[in-house]
């Protein structure tokens, strides 16, 4: 399968990857479902829900310890080999859910990410910025951080929660990558979150190529052309070398 897998991509001049939390796991970055998921342990309604955060900040600050610890996380070989692909000249985007920024950090410069980032912060309130220096001594002591501004309590990472819409012109961009691509690879996603579970679908329909690298089966699995269980860490940099040697006889 990841002989077929790389002669699909080798041929592709507008591949899009699309990832979710499994392509980190090998960063150390916990997962949500699954094994050992995230919510096997907190109730995401609770902790990464909009309503969960204007009820209970510090709910949402006890649990994104858990996400920001691995603020130190580095890429893995997964998100080397997607960068190498973009490198070459065969992926055109990455579509991610991810909000390590483990794919800008391992050289994707093309990154949509539909549930945004750790990256920055703001006041729902009053809309005012602030950086992770201003608030990491305040959640580091387990505090919930105010606003520098209005001293509001709703100081939050720009990461999407549930009950929040996606970023609009990143969604309408990500829908059009989908849309306009040869090839559709997914890396490390249960495909169970809407809207983003919806892009893949809407590649199939395009008539892209579709390809799935996950480490568990998923309720999608029928509509990909090619289907292979494992490691990311382990599975793309196979892929890549594969394709390389199929690049070096053209
Ligand atoms: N390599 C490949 N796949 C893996 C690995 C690995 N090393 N480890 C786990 N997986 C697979 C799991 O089998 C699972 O199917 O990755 C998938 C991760 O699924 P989820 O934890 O549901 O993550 P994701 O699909 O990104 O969730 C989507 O849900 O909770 C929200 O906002 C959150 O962005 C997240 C969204
Ligand atoms: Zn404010």
């Amino acid at each position: 399968m990841i002989k077929i897998a790389a002669e699909i991509l080798a041929k592709s001049k507008r591949a899009v990857v699309f990832t979710g939390a499994g392509i980190s796991a090998e960063s150390g970055i916990p997962t949500f479902r699954g094994q050992n998921g995230l919510w096997t342990k907190y109730d995401p309604e609770e902790v990464a829900s909009i309503h969960g955060f204007r009820r209970n900040p510090k709910a949402f600050w006890e649990f994104s310890k858990e996400l920001m610890i691995k603020a130190t996380a580095e890429p893995n070989p997964a998100h080397y080999a997607i960068a190498e692909l973009e490198r070459i000249g065969i992926v055109r985007a990455v579509i991610t859910q991810n909000v390590d920024m483990l794919h800008q950090k391992a050289g994707s410069r093309k990154v949509l990410e539909l549930h945004g980032s750790f990256g920055s912060l703001e006041c729902l309130d009053c809309g005012a910025e602030h950086c992770w220096d201003e608030v990491l001594p305040k959640v580091s002591a387990g505090d919930v951080p105010t606003c520098k501004n209005c001293k509001s309590f709703y100081v939050k990472p720009k990461v999407v929660l549930f009950g929040e819409p996606l970023p609009r012109k990143v969604l309408l961009e990500a829908i059009e990558e989908s849309r306009f691509c040869d090839t559709f690879m997914v890396v490390g996603s249960s495909l169970v979150v809407y809207p983003a579970a919806e892009l893949p679908f809407i590649a199939k329909r395009s008539g892209a190529n579709m390809i799935i690298v996950n480490l568990e089966p998923t309720h999608a699995d029928l509509i990909f052309d090619v289907v292979i269980y494992g490691k990311a860490g382990e599975v793309l940099p196979k892929i890549v070398e594969e394709v390389k040697k199929l690049k070096s006889y053209t």
